[in-house]
């Protein structure tokens, strides 16, 4: 995507901060996650956390367990009811609230996939094959460009369409599927009938918690604290994290990035500051340092793992969540798909 572009989403992104309070009925928040694996610390302080803000602003608040993406680029669906009942897991003990936002899954909402038929008709394949996020995850993943991965920026606008979302939460790296989005619905509104908004990215302005190691955190980094580990379990990871051989412990990311990924992690969960918390520590050393970080994730985390203990204790309740997530979310569906026919004279 071009730097201007990048601008232009990013102040429409800030426009829109600036009004979520003051205006949350114009606002319907779509987002969501692939279920391969456990929620971790990366997710909670870059996008859970601000789901539950803006569900807790009053605004309309929809969150997608995004089943079919799995496929993108893996064979097997082996693990796939777990993890999704482990994600549901994960949002309410976080603190998403299903009286308030819609939990549901792709592959529990016919009239959502079926918005993939006219949308396709409205991009071309240079557009898809230009898809840098699209490229680089199939690189990453070593697997064959399938088409479903090639399409999927399609799919992701039919989950934010079909229930009009305007406003979605996601990193820099979804910025060409907004956009993406906000053609299909261009395209489809002057082609046929003014369905849908054109729905802006909100950029969080977050600071990105790294992985142990100083990359980004992800599980297939193998640097990532999962909000499901237990303290010991957290401790251990946090000890066997690389640091480097010189004791006093300063902040300094570009040279030193495990004792520094260290100093983010405490600081996001204490509130304090990088510097302030190296200082502290100095000549103590990155022992002291684990210590530290590991006693301030594990307090940080201890109401989240405690209410998951509790949930987890009761399926029946999950499953229930999930049942009526997606009892909503095919209502909302099912009567866009039928504006949609309408508009293309499909009705019959
Ligand atoms: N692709 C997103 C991710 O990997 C998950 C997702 C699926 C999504 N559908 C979405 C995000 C719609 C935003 C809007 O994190």
């Amino acid at each position: 995507m071009s730097s201007d572009s990048f601008e232009a989403s990013k102040k429409r992104s800030d426009e829109i901060r600036a009004d979520l309070a003051l205006h949350p009925d114009k606002y319907t928040m779509l987002t969501g996650d692939r279920p391969t694996g456990r929620l971790h610390m990366g997710h909670y302080f870059g996008t859970i956390r601000e789901r539950v803000a803006l569900q807790n602003l009053g605004i309309k608040t929809r969150v997608i367990i995004a089943d079919y993406q799995v496929i993108t680029d893996r064979d097997t669906t082996e693990h796939i009811q777990d993890n999704v009942y482990n994600m549901v897991i994960d949002y309410l003990a976080c603190g998403l609230d299903p009286e308030k936002t819609i939990i549901f899954t792709h592959s529990a909402i016919p009239a959502l996939n079926q918005l993939m038929l006219p949308f396709l008709s409205l991009v071309t394949e240079s557009e898809l094959l230009r898809n840098p996020t699209v490229k680089s995850e199939q690189e990453a993943s070593g697997h064959a460009l399938t088409g479903l991965l090639l399409t999927y920026p399609v799919h992701q606008a039919c989950d934010i369409l079909f229930c009009k979302g305007n406003i979605v939460p996601v990193g820099k790296d979804q910025l060409p599927h907004i956009e993406q989005t906000r053609q299909i619905a261009r395209r489809f509104n002057e082609r046929y009938a003014h369905v849908f908004p054109e729905p802006a990215g909100l950029l969080t302005d977050a600071v990105e918690i790294p992985g142990l190691d100083g990359r980004k955190m992800s599980k297939s980094y193998g640097n990532a604290i999962s909000l499901s580990l237990t303290a010991e379990e957290t401790a251990k990871l946090i000890k066997k994290s690389q640091t480097d051989s010189e004791r006093f412990i300063t902040f300094d990311k570009e040279n030193r990035p495990g004792v520094s990924a260290l100093l983010t992690t405490a600081a996001l969960c204490t509130g304090r500051d990088e510097v302030e918390i190296a200082a502290e520590i100095g000549n103590d050393g990155a022992g002291a340092l684990k210590r530290y970080v590991t006693e301030s994730v594990n307090e940080y985390l201890a109401p989240i793992r405690e209410r998951r203990l509790e949930l987890e204790q009761d399926m029946d309740y999950i499953k229930e969540v999930l049942h009526e997530g997606n009892r909503q979310a095919n209502e909302i569906a099912n009567a866009t798909l039928e504006e949609v026919r309408e508009a293309m004279h499909m009705v019959y």
